[in-house]
């Protein structure tokens, strides 16, 4: 349902948008303090949220698929958590002493996800897989790290590497490259990590392998968003733990994104049994957040106070009550049967889509699990990053994709996951449906003129 009294889409204009925007031009680097902001030319500021809605400065509204990167699994402004924060913010915000409230969290974790003995909170997920890389090396004594191709794991130099090699530096299917992410990025990231291939079983235990003495970890993210959100193929996982766990290399899997896949998380859903998961976004119920979680065994590198810790994980503001509150009235929303309400409407919105790709004939394919999606301007699914990086006639396909929803009332992040919120209806999933067909007879960059 849209929010009474407001008009849907980017057919008004976006003056107060472009006002801010200009505003924001003369004090940040581009304009905003993020790189991942969608602008088409600018971008869209933000009023308020309500569920599954995003009210914008200009007074539109829109059906937000985006939910802040995929964190707000309740949709905006999810009531038991904001009235939870609310009555705690009188007694303070933030304290050197540590609260009640993470441990609250943290046995909710504990009791749910399989892999998860022990946790750590930071305020990010670039921080938890920063801890996590840093707690397999202490553990290990080695210093490498094995990661998937084009994988994205947020910001810490050697998560980075091969994060976004490019037809002409990512090197051979073979040997891919560890591309690094910005110049100036010490030549000794690339020596310390070692790129693999989503879902090529043989290429991973042969790379793998081959550094086996220098490695700490493989990092993995059971299903990457940008090598196309396709599920792991069981052959690849299998190659990659059984090699791994013969050589001794930790397996750390990166959940930041996908821990929104079942009440038990990721890895657990592919059967995967990391020694270290790196969480985020949901569990923070809509505040900054991040997790490194996995065995007593491995998590006691963070062990003792800082001068006697192997690893010593601090941070001002980690485990701070705001987080930890809305995290945990977040995550007790998400039951078994929430989680299975919100995969049942994304397995309807994935099937219509398609249905509606083959009714039109169209050059498009959907991935996905539970209650994320992607449309691809492809004919068939990507396999892995390279397979799944768009060449230039589907890159204009996905933007003229993104400036049409939002034309229609529809936020839909084009380059990576989008996703479902247990706010939606299937009035919801109906219009994303209808919108997407509409974009296919359209002729703005659908089927009607990218590929005929
Ligand atoms: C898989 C994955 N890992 C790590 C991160 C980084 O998390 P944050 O943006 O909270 O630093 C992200 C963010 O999108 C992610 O999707």
């Amino acid at each position: 349902m849209m929010l009474p009294g407001l008009t849907a889409g980017t057919s008004l204009p976006n003056a107060e948008s472009a006002t801010l925007f200009a505003r924001g031009c003369t004090v940040f680097p581009g304009g905003t303090t993020r790189a991942t902001i969608e602008r088409d030319p600018t971008p869209r500021y933000a009023l308020k949220g309500e569920g599954a809605y995003l009210v914008d400065v200009d007074g539109q509204c829109f059906l937000d698929l985006n939910n802040n990167f995929t964190t707000l699994i309740h949709g905006h402004a999810f009531a038991p958590a904001l009235d939870a924060v609310a009555r705690l913010l009188r007694d303070g915000t933030c304290f050197s002493n540590p609260t009640v409230h993470e441990i609250d969290l943290a046995e909710l974790l504990v009791d749910r996800i399989p892999a998860i003995e022990q946790v750590r909170f930071v305020n990010t997920g670039t921080e938890a897989v920063m801890f996590a890389i840093k707690a397999a090396r202490a553990f290990t004594g080695r210093s490498g790290i094995a990661k998937i191709e084009g994988a994205y794991h947020g910001s810490y130099d050697w998560a980075e590497a091969g994060q976004r090699g490019t037809p002409s530096t990512w090197g051979s299917p073979e040997a891919p490259a560890a591309v690094p992410a910005y110049a100036g990025t010490p030549d000794s990231v690339a020596d310390e990590v070692v790129v693999i291939r989503f879902n090529d079983a043989e290429g991973a235990r042969r790379r793998i392998a081959a550094a086996a003495d220098r490695l700490a970890c493989v990092l993995l993210d059971p299903m990457p968003s940008q090598c196309g959100l396709i599920p792991p193929d069981s052959d690849f996982i299998a190659a990659v733990v059984e090699t791994a766990r013969h050589h001794g290399i930790l397996i750390v899997c990166d959940e930041v994104l996908n821990l929104r896949q079942g009440y038990r998380g990721a890895s657990a859903r592919y059967g995967i049994e990391p020694d270290l998961v790196a969480a985020g976004k949901i569990i923070g119920g809509g505040f900054p957040i991040g997790a490194i979680g996995g065995s007593r065994r491995v998590v006691g590198v963070f062990d003792g106070p800082t001068g006697q810790a192997r690893v010593a994980q601090g941070g001002t503001f980690s485990a701070n009550p705001i987080s930890m509150v809305a995290g945990r009235i977040s995550m007790e929303g998400m039951t078994l049967a929430a989680f299975a309400r919100l995969e049942a409407m994304g397995d309807r919105l994935r099937t219509a889509l398609t249905a509606a790709i083959e009714r039109r004939q169209a050059h498009y394919v959907v991935s996905g699990a539970a209650s994320l999606f992607r449309i691809h301007p492809k004919a068939m699914l990507p396999r892995d990053y390279r397979e799944c990086y768009p060449l230039s006639d589907e890159a204009t396909s996905m933007k003229a994709m993104g400036r049409f929803f939002q034309n229609e009332g529809i936020i839909l992040p084009v380059g990576a996951a989008a996703c479902l919120s247990t706010a939606m209806t299937d009035a919801d999933i109906h219009k994303i449906v209808d919108v997407f067909e509409q974009f296919l007879t359209s002729g703005t960059g659908g089927e009607g003129e990218a590929y005929r």
